[in-house]
């Protein structure tokens, strides 16, 4: 009797196991805009967004492997997830080990101003940040130097409010991920406030930033302005040839370098 209920009790775990897995291959993610996509040992972490009701979501791609584009295999970890429902954060890997996830600009005075995840243990962090910054900013791109500093520019929103409004102040806040500090960048040539920018860190260690939300300015995207981390000085450049069409909410990607 009691052998038979050890067997039904290995099966039942075994049944268990075999469904976890099952979910996890067969996870479909939901639409979203205004997540958050992180790269950490070869697996595409996504988190948040909104649009779709899936906004709590959290799962990643692996890339260990090759990868079936017809059929992709996701897999959600949206049961760890502690941060709240949010949209428009910005995220890089950085840390001590250099393979942490940091999340900044989760949208709610109520709550922490930055989060980790650490993937080897699949388990979130709040941690303490030095520096006293309350500063709390939404769609924007963190950028990450070679020295762990994370870079965080744009529009400075008040109180917690999500306004379009950008005569707002502009703010160059840097987050160091190693000693987990606070500091402040150069505003001196710094462009307007912005958000919906594309921003990407160039091989001199100079973030490049172009395009963005400015009604008033229609063609911005023909300046870009150049932010050295090593010497915090701004500097804009105009661009020649064909110039794109005016943008924002897109991404930019730094290819190869000749
Ligand atoms: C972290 O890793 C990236 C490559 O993924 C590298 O470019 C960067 O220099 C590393 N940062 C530190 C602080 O070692
Ligand atoms: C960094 O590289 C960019 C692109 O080549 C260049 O325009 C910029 O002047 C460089 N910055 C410095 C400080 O050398």
């Amino acid at each position: 009797m009691i052998k038979n209920s050890l067997v039904h009790f290995l099966l039942w775990i075994l049944i268990q196991l075999l469904f976890k897995v099952d979910c996890q291959r067969y996870f479909t993610p939901m639409q979203r805009h205004d997540h958050t996509a992180t790269i950490l040992d070869n697996k595409l972490y996504i988190l948040g967004g909104s649009g779709y009701g899936g906004d709590s979501e959290f799962f990643y791609l692996d890339f260990s492997n090759k990868i079936d584009t017809r059929k992709l295999s996701w897999y959600d970890l949206s049961d760890m997830n502690i941060v709240p429902s949010h949209y428009g954060a910005a995220s890089v890997k950085g840390g001590s080990n250099n393979d942490t996830l940091f999340l900044y600009g989760v949208y709610n005075s109520a709550i922490a101003l930055v989060y980790t995840f650490d993937p080897r243990i699949n388990k979130w962090f709040t941690p303490q940040v030095s520096g006293n910054n309350y500063i709390r900013k939404q769609f924007l791109t963190g950028v990450i130097d070679q020295r762990g500093k994370m870079y965080l520019f744009g529009e400075t929103l008040p109180g917690g409010l999500i306004v379009d409004d950008l005569t707002l102040d502009t703010d160059m806040l840097i987050l160091d991920t190693i000693n987990l500090m606070w500091g402040k960048g150069s505003l001196v040539n710094a462009p307007p406030a912005r958000s919906d920018y594309g921003a990407t860190l160039l091989p001199n260690q100079s973030i490049i930033y172009i395009g963005c939300f400015d009604p008033k300015d229609k063609q911005a995207i023909g300046k870009i302005h150049l932010y050295d981390t090593i010497t915090n000085v701004w500097s804009t450049k105009i661009t020649i040839g064909n110039i794109p069409t005016q943008r924002e909410y897109f991404s930019a990607v730094l290819g190869e370098y000749f």
